[in-house]
């Protein structure tokens, strides 16, 4: 079974009803929020976005998918992406994968069960000296080998404990 977070359809109302207390949303800012708040868009959300605005739904589904900031699957509170580009897997990549994806107990694209966290791969992140880098809550760490990534691993599992 995948992570389902709830979703409640007049948090979405309460949040379109704010907005509209100021100048007129852009349907970005709304996605934002949402996005923040449920850490994804979900399906049911963008229909209630569009009927409200008056924003045809491929538009709002445009925007959520060209964004890299949007995510239409549900993430975890704690998001760790392994760089599997070329430089990355060439250092030693694909291990670092396989021993983080061990210790979450799943693969990449899948979130815990418990919601905690996501594991993620992406082609490059521009830093292809430092591979293979991790990119753990937004932090970059370069040339990670099995023992830092277990550390790495570690730190965070620890940091989403105290939260
Ligand atoms: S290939 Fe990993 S940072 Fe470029």
């Amino acid at each position: 079974m995948s992570f389902q977070p709830t979703f409640d359809a007049s948090e979405i109302e309460d949040l379109l009803n704010g907005k509209r207390g100021g100048e007129h949303p852009s349907l970005m800012s709304v996605l934002e929020e949402v996005q923040a708040r449920y850490r994804y868009l979900p399906q049911d959300a963008l229909i209630l976005i569009s009927e409200s605005m008056g924003v045809p739904l491929s538009q709002t589904y445009g925007v959520a998918t060209f964004y890299n900031a949007f995510s239409l699957k549900p993430k975890g509170r704690h998001v760790i992406n392994v760089c599997t580009g070329t430089a990355c897997m060439v250092r030693g990549a694909k291990k670092v994968l396989e021993r983080i994806s061990d210790r979450l107990g799943i693969q990449p694209g899948e979130t815990t069960e418990d919601g905690q966290f996501t594991l993620e791969t992406v082609n490059c992140l521009g830093a292809c000296a430092l591979g293979p880098v991790v990119v753990a809550d937004g932090a970059y760490s370069g040339e990670v080998t099995g023992a830092k990534a277990n550390a790495l691993l570690s730190k965070v599992m620890a940091e989403a404990k105290t939260v």
